[in-house]
């Protein structure tokens, strides 16, 4: 048990980070070269016109920089992109599953690496193995994902071609089955023909010659040129980008000053406790700083209790000595943006405002610059996420919601804080609200008889949050 739950902690927060080459120079992010698919042998076979049954794997391109998000322990070691975000997200997604299945199986080793696989235009393509090794035996599972450079989304493969599609691709194979080209095999039924493609279009990628499935344990895949009928408007614009052996735009180039994604991030006293050890709790109180938020402070000073405040940006002004007073006192200061705006509906430039302003405006305070973001509402979108990434941030979401706010009552606060509360949890509350000024003493008393330790967000998880990471509890 404890070591599943070290392990999707670990994974929920990415480790290292590295460096597969240097970086050197500026402009496009990655160098192309053209990639014909690796034929090394063309299977003499009659099939329909267009397609064709090739050896060899998934050709990998040249890659002269990409960052990678790893995460190494004893027996387990996992490797994928931390940029772009939607490709990021997606293989993290992929890698997490793996090692989930990896725990529950009780296998000896897992490695998960990724390649690059295309890299035409304004998209990028990358292949993901999993390596398991359990005594002798070892299985690869694959899938590839792809994202356009311009949206904000990823695609598996599998999204890319049509249901009448996959149903196409099911016959091709059985017809190559039939004429030998994939090799000296019994000829399968039409279902599993049509199981062979379905699980070989998580390693299909697009190539200058078309698109290619691997085919069962064959060795071989199905080269179909043209693929276009199969695919749909995405994946049509995917391959017509591969085929063209389009110039690759290239990433985005981050911004020098800013940490990228999965930096750790460094706080003061963050390892003061050991929360592995101790039931750990965390109090955070949004919306201030505000009038009732001096009588807050000194609650939790008389309590000897630190706290996570998310500050909202335009109450700063006016409150600076209690915002310094956070500070000198242990807590950790927050950005919750200018406005409280539901951030998903407002443009990217907006949302880069309300955080940046606030930012200053905590600065300006006298607090240091912060680091942890809630956003209002806890609305996100990958948009909203980026831009908070894009920034240094990590998002802090909770667990456990007093809704003090909605019953501006006391005794609901308390009992909800406390019906609410788990080891390692986060419980939001407002310090705007004197109801819940005046719940705290009797939280605070009641978590401690029961064993907990009030600590800050980043004492919670014990100095291992990092940019771009999203965080509603530690367990
Ligand atoms: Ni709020």
């Amino acid at each position: 048990m404890k070591k599943t739950k070290n392990l999707s902690r670990n994974i929920a927060i990415i480790g290292v980070f590295a460096v597969l080459a240097a970086l050197a120079g500026v402009g496009s992010w990655l160098t192309t070269v053209p990639v014909p698919v690796k034929v090394t042998e063309r299977a003499e076979a009659e099939l329909p016109s267009g397609v064709e049954v090739v050896h060899g794997a998934t050709p990998h391109v040249e890659v002269d920089y990409l960052t990678t998000a790893a995460i190494t322990e004893d027996d387990l070691r996992l490797s994928y992109p931390s940029t772009p975000a939607p490709l990021a997200e997606a293989s993290r997604g992929w890698a997490e599953d793996q090692a989930r299945a990896f725990e529950a199986e009780g296998e000896d080793q897992l490695e998960v690496r990724f390649e690059p696989v295309l890299v035409a235009g304004s998209f990028l393509g990358i292949n993901l193995t999993a390596e398991v090794t359990r005594g002798e035996d070892h299985t690869v599972r694959e899938q590839n994902f792809f994202t356009d450079l311009e949206s904000t989304r990823a695609w598996a493969p599998q999204q890319l071609v049509t249901d009448d599609g996959v149903i196409r691709l099911g016959r091709l194979v059985r017809e190559a089955a039939k004429a030998g080209a994939l090799g000296d095999i019994e000829l399968p039924t039409p279902q599993t023909a049509q199981a062979w493609a379905e699980q070989g279009l998580a390693g299909a990628a697009f190539t200058a010659d078309g698109l290619l499935v691997p085919v069962g344990q064959s060795g071989r895949s199905l080269l179909v040129h043209e693929p276009e009928e199969l695919l749909t408007g995405a994946g049509k614009r995917i391959a017509a980008a591969a085929a063209a052996n389009e110039e690759f735009t290239g990433l985005p180039e981050p911004n020098p000053n800013t940490p990228p994604a999965g930096t750790p991030i460094e706080f003061p006293g963050e390892d003061s406790v050991d929360c592995n050890e101790n039931k750990c709790i965390a109090l955070t109180f949004d919306d201030g700083p505000a009038a009732g938020t001096i009588r807050l402070l000194d609650i939790l000073a008389r309590e000897d209790a630190r706290a996570t405040f998310f500050l909202v940006g335009s109450q700063v002004a006016g409150r600076e000595q209690t915002v310094q007073r956070m500070v000198a006192e242990g807590h950790i200061v927050g950005n919750h943006t200018w406005q409280h705006l539901q951030l998903p509906e407002k443009s990217r430039k907006e949302v880069g405002a309300q955080i940046d302003r606030t930012a200053d405006a905590i600065v300006a305070a006298g607090a240091p610059h912060p680091t942890l973001l809630r956003p209002p509402y806890g609305a996100l979108s990958d948009e909203v996420s980026e831009e908070i990434a894009g920034r240094g941030y990590a998002t802090v979401l909770w667990d456990a919601d007093t809704l003090d706010w909605e019953t501006r009552n006391t005794k609901k606060t308390v009992k909800n804080a406390l019906t609410g509360a788990r080891p390692g949890g986060i419980i939001l509350m407002h310090d705007i609200h004197p109801e819940t000024v005046q719940a705290v003493p009797q939280i605070i008393k009641e978590l401690r008889e029961d064993g907990y330790t009030l600590v800050t967000v980043p004492e919670l998880f014990g100095g291992e949050m990092t940019v771009g990471g999203v965080y509603r509890s530690h367990r």
